[in-house]
């Protein structure tokens, strides 16, 4: 069977991406976005001479093992991925190295933590931005409530000169996506891609918990296949390609996670076990094989995430401290 590669193998990332008519669907978010005034104007608060390279963090949650990121761009704009619900420490991060928050998205409806998504953006007034891949009944109850941006495979995300491009990788959840960054200041070419909970270091998401969490029968040998597709369009990457997880070692997501923050693609290659099957049959067996019970917290947190966690208490402090920073950065820009 052949897989669609993840790029198109002749030129990585040709589509005119820096234009806002690029296709699939091409997000361009702006700093400012819903606060610019007239006398703000293009402006924003580095000269040239302060002109800041790009900014990649990892935010670590030792006890749930789970990875958010922040992507700074060189103008002070900034995504957030996979956020949690401590939603204070991606602005406070943010505001430490004097970035904005414009953008918040997340890889897959989440089974062991309440998403913060929802929140942040509501609190920092980003776009908000997530899956619409996969069947109908896993699709995000809020999205339209939400005012989101739904993202396919392809779609483009540019924030200046970052673009973040959605990649469909079903299996651990039907609408899972991964998204593969390029700094494009340099190079079109991609520089590494956020996986999720779709490929670990030493390992993949497991594909049983809509089955053994949420009691959809027979669904686990589906989405299992669904996962070995998903390995071998991610195969098609280049391999100096980084590799940047959801989850470390002692995650119930995977069964057996590398504890280290970060890999490559050519490393999995050559050292994951699920790279090494290239049976499909074998691969089913393999990855469905000496999975534990998944905690019984799982379940009931999948509808929580699918149909929207309720809005934080505290909105209102959030939203004084929003303001606080708005007017801060206008200072700065004149
Ligand atoms: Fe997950």
């Amino acid at each position: 069977m052949a897989y669609q590669p993840i790029l198109p193998s002749h030129v990585a990332l040709s589509m005119p991406v820096t234009t806002p008519k690029c296709a699939p669907l091409c997000v361009i978010v702006q700093r400012w976005k819903g606060n610019r005034t007239s006398d703000q104007s293009e402006a924003h608060p580095f000269t040239a001479l302060e002109r800041l390279l790009m900014i990649l963090r990892r935010i670590y949650d030792d006890s749930l093992a789970q990875a958010s990121y922040l992507v700074g761009s060189s103008n002070g704009d900034a995504l957030i991925l996979d956020p949690n619900r401590d939603v204070d420490q991606y602005i406070e991060l943010a505001e430490t190295l004097d970035l904005r928050i414009v953008a918040v998205a997340e890889t897959h409806i989440h089974a062991d933590l309440v998403s913060g998504a929802r929140d942040l953006a509501a609190l920092t007034g980003a776009e908000l931005l997530l899956s619409d891949a996969g069947p109908p009944e896993w699709k995000y109850a809020f999205a339209e409530q939400a005012g989101t941006t739904l993202l396919h495979d392809g779609d483009v995300i540019e924030i200046v000169e970052l673009s973040v491009r959605a990649i469909h990788t079903p299996g651990h959840t039907p609408e899972h996506l991964a998204f593969l960054l390029s700094d494009t200041a340099t190079t079109e070419q991609p520089m590494g891609i956020f996986t999720g909970d779709f490929v670990f270091v030493g390992d993949v998401g497991r594909p049983d918990l809509l089955e053994s969490a949420v009691g959809i029968a027979g669904s686990k040998d589906e989405s299992a296949r669904q996962l070995y597709a998903s390995i071998q369009r991610f195969r098609t990457l280049a391999e100096y390609v980084q590799v940047w997880p959801g989850h470390g070692a002692g995650s119930a997501c995977g069964k057996a996670l590398g504890n280290v923050p970060q890999t490559t693609v050519g490393y999995e290659l050559r050292f994951n076990w699920a790279f090494a099957v290239r049976d499909e049959d074998e691969f089913v067996r393999r990855v469905l094989d000496g999975l534990g019970e998944p905690p019984r917290y799982f379940a009931r947190m999948k509808r929580v995430n699918q149909q929207g966690p309720a809005p934080l208490a505290s909105l209102s402090a959030h939203r004084n401290l929003h303001q606080t920073e708005s007017a801060t950065f206008s200072r700065l820009a004149r």
